[in-house]
This record gives structure tokens, C-alpha cells and sequence, in this order.
């Protein structure tokens, strides 16, 4: 019998890929399999997410769980941003933890797990250059790193802190596991980075110079590559020639993740976002005059230290504008090493959650007025999984969900769909024979 391991991943599309790393290499070098089943588990590893606290304390709980649960003598690893954070901390709160792997850490997974309380967490470690196992969870799309790490000083955010300096994966080695997928399989290619178009400010060793904006047309260049999508791209860095390059590149899809955070300038200050909520309107309406089909996502914190009715307003003005698709919206969390937690004027949490509520409900009336105009339209759909009842699902261009009535045959394919069903989050369709 084989040794078996079991994974849950937090977080974000970073995340992901840090666990199918983790996978490549548990599987190619150390011969582990994989399984959902917790019992019979010889490793359990937990892929953790810092953003914000309250996962951070659920942490603790899962992994108590899992310790009553797990078979005797298996291991038990916390990974991921949490692992950065927390380092040694996690031992001390949980002494039956076997080791600490933090995010950037991931390559030596294989070497922790034969060195009980081993706690790996330097921010500095460079894995950009190293080759990973193969592993992907999804055969039609392909997540691909471009970045490491995150330059940027958000007052808000504990990233910097867990995954360090950022710092750029050549380009010849993205295009060469872009092409490697592509060969396989997967016609969709997922750029990712914690900022994507600040590629290539710096790189580990020497590296010509070049930008986010000439990896889109490298990675289009790959025949078998349909389509591109990436994130997260920063407001800031959204110059004219990567919008264009977004509008005319045909394998680049039409959605577009523009994190506000706030609408108002005197808090995107405070949060250190580098632009105002003008130039955030200028580029979110010049991207819907280029791209009429585009479609916008974005993540908003409300109850930011400081945060005034004034400034909400201003948030909500602009939802009111850019009519967003999607709104990932969070309550503001004081994060440990951050500026903004040692700010004078927090907020008090039923204000925050107030906030919130008005924010997600007017996002949801804009949802259901824009749903309207998309019954009828027929749309491409490219199918990359299996959903119950003998449905499958896919996306189209612009990232809307849809599920129609159909099997294996569709997966991989992109066909015409006419929608039939909007919800906010999800459409029913019919394929177009
Ligand atoms: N509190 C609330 N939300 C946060 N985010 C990042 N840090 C915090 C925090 N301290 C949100 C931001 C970011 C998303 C991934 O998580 O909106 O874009
Ligand atoms: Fe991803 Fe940020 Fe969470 Fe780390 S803290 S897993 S980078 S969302």
C-alpha cells in the first residue's frame, strides 16, 4: 500500500497553485497518492489564508479536528500564509503539528516532512527559477505563475509580510509550461500573480527588460492556447498600452478584476493604492468604451480605519458608475505587521457590517437589472467540467458561469450557447446545434 495524503486549500488562485506544487512533488518524488479521506491519511497538509482573521482562528479548530481524526502516526502539516506568519507560533499552539511550510516555501515540502518541527517560513526564499513536479486539477485550464511575492505596501494587507518581495518568473519559463499545458490539454491559461502587470521590475539573476503587456502577446503566440485569462492586475499599472492590449488581443478574455477597495481618494490614500477613485472611473470607463462587453470584477473593504459616510458614499457612487459583475466585498480587518491596524479612528464593527449590507444589496439590484439584457444572447462557452444531473459547465469570454444539459463531450470544447436562465452568479443555457 502506498502512503496517501490528504490537502484542503484557503485562500486564493495562488493558493491553488501552491498545492498542486506541493502535489507535483508529493506524488513525482515521494510517491504519496492522494485521497479525500482524512482517516486514511499519512499526511494531512492545510494550505493556509492570512487575508483576513477569521480564518486564521478557524485554523486552530480544523486542525484539533484533524488531529482527533487522523490515523496514528500521521503527520500533520500547516502550509501556506498563515505557516509565514505565524512560524514557530503554530507549534506552540498545536504541539502535535509535524512542520511549518510557509507560501514561497512550497519546494521544500519533500525535504520538511522527514524532519519533525521543522518550521520553514523565510520570506525571502526564491522558488522562481525551480522546477516543480507536474500536477494540475483541471485538465482544460492551466494555472500558471508569473510572479512571486508582492511589492506593494497596502496599509491594510499582511501579503508582503507572507510571501515577500516580488519578484518575476522569467518569461521563457512561463511560455515553456504555458505551451507544456497547452500541449495537454488545457486550452486556458491562467496568468497569476499578486500584481500582475508590475511583471518584470525585477527578476532573480539577469533578465532582460519587459512588462506585463509583452508576456500577454508571448503567451497568445502559443498555438494551442485559446485563451488567457490572469490575475490580480493593480489599477495603478493599468496604462493605455496594456488596456489595448487587453481590447485587441482576441485570446485574451473580456473580464477584468479592478480592485477599488475604496471609492473615495482620501482612503485609497490612507491604504497607500497609489491612484485616485478618478483614475480608477477613467480606466474602468475607458475599458467599457474599448471592450463593450467586458466585464468588471472587484474586490471593495468597507470600515477601512477612518472611513467617514462621506467616503462610503463614495464607494457607492462609483458601484453606481461602473455597474461591476462581480463585487468581492469585505468588512475591514486589522491584520498583525500592518500600518492600518495601529491607526487612531478603527471603526466600530456594527458600522462596518452596515456597510456592508448597504453595499451587497445595491450590488445585487444593479445584478439583477444587468441579468435581464442577458437572456437570449448566445454566447461561446468553453466546458471544463462536470456539474450533477447530467449537466456540464463552462465559462464564457467575459467569465459568465454557465451550465447546460450535457456530458463528457463537452469538455474542452468551446461551443455557442444561448442563455435561456441569469442568476447572479450563475446562467442556465442551451448549446446551439
Ligand atoms: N481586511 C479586509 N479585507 C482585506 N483584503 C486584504 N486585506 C484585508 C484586510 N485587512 C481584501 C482586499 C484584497 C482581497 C484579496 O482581500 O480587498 O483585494
Ligand atoms: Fe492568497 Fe493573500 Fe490569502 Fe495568501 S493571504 S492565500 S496571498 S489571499
Amino acid at each position: 500500500m502506498g502512503k496517501k495524503f490528504y490537502i484542503e486549500t484557503l485562500g486564493c488562485a495562488m493558493n491553488v497553485r501552491d498545492s498542486e506544487h506541493m502535489i507535483a512533488e508529493l506524488t513525482t518524488k515521494e510517491g504519496y497518492e492522494p485521497t479525500d479521506r482524512l482517516e486514511e491519511a499519512d499526511l494531512i497538509l492545510i494550505n493556509t489564508c492570512s487575508v483576513r482573521e477569521k480564518p486564521v482562528n478557524k485554523l486552530f479548530s480544523e486542525i484539533g479536528v484533524f488531529n482527533k481524526r487522523k490515523k496514528a502516526g500521521a503527520k500533520i502539516g500547516v502550509c501556506g500564509c498563515t505557516a509565514s506568519h505565524l512560524g514557530e507560533e503554530i507549534l506552540k499552539r498545536a504541539p502535535f503539528v509535524d512542520f511549518v511550510l510557509g507560501a514561497r516555501n512550497v519546494s521544500k515540502i519533500t525535504e520538511v516532512l522527514h524532519r519533525p518541527g521543522a518550521v520553514e517560513v523565510d520570506i525571502d526564499h526564491d522558488e522562481s527559477r525551480y522546477a516543480f513536479g507536474e500536477f494540475r486539477t483541471s485538465a482544460y485550464k492551466a494555472y500558471v505563475n508569473i510572479s512571486i511575492g508582492c511589492d506593494k505596501k497596502c496599509t491594510f494587507c499582511i501579503v508582503p509580510h507572507t510571501r515577500g518581495e516580488e519578484i518575476s518568473i522569467p518569461m521563457e519559463l512561463i511560455v515553456r509550461e504555458a505551451e507544456k499545458a497547452a500541449r495537454h490539454g488545457a486550452k486556458e491559461i491562467f496568468l497569476l500573480g499578486q500584481n500582475v502587470n508590475n511583471y518584470g521590475r525585477r527578476f532573480s539573476g539577469e533578465h532582460p527588460k519587459t512588462n506585463f503587456t509583452e508576456l500577454l502577446r508571448a503567451v497568445s503566440e502559443i498555438e494551442a492556447v485559446e485563451r488567457i485569462r490572469f490575475t490580480s492586475p493593480h489599477p495603478l499599472h493599468m496604462d493605455d498600452a496594456f488596456l489595448e492590449e487587453f481590447a485587441d488581443n482576441p485570446k485574451i478574455c473580456k473580464s477584468m478584476h479592478m480592485p477599488l477597495q475604496s471609492g473615495s481618494t482620501r482612503i485609497l490614500k490612507a491604504m497607500k493604492r497609489g491612484y485616485t477613485k478618478e483614475w480608477f472611473l477613467d480606466r474602468a470607463e475607458k475599458l467599457r468604451r474599448m471592450v463593450p462587453d467586458v466585464s468588471i470584477s472587484t474586490d471593495i473593504i468597507v470600515a477601512f480605519p477612518g472611513e467617514t459616510e462621506e467616503d462610503f458614499e463614495e464607494t457607492m457612487e462609483v458601484i453606481e458608475r461602473v455597474r461591476f459583475e462581480q463585487i468581492f466585498s469585505f468588512k475591514y480587518s486589522p491584520r498583525p505587521l500592518t500600518p492600518a491596524q495601529s491607526y487612531d479612528d478603527q471603526i466600530p464593527d456594527d458600522i462596518g457590517s452596515a456597510r456592508l449590507t448597504r453595499l451587497q444589496n445595491r450590488h445585487h439590484e444593479i445584478l439583477d437589472e444587468m441579468k435581464r439584457e442577458r437572456i437570449g444572447k448566445v454566447v461561446d462557452v468553453y466546458f471544463e467540467e462536470l456539474r450533477p444531473g447530467g449537466q456540464a459547465a463552462g465559462r464564457s469570454d467575459n467569465n459568465m458561469l454557465v451550465i447546460v444539459p450535457g456530458s463528457e463531450e463537452l469538455l474542452g470544447r468551446t461551443l455557442p450557447v444561448r442563455i435561456v436562465e441569469a442568476g447572479r452568479t450563475s446562467h442556465r443555457g442551451e448549446v446551439v446545434a
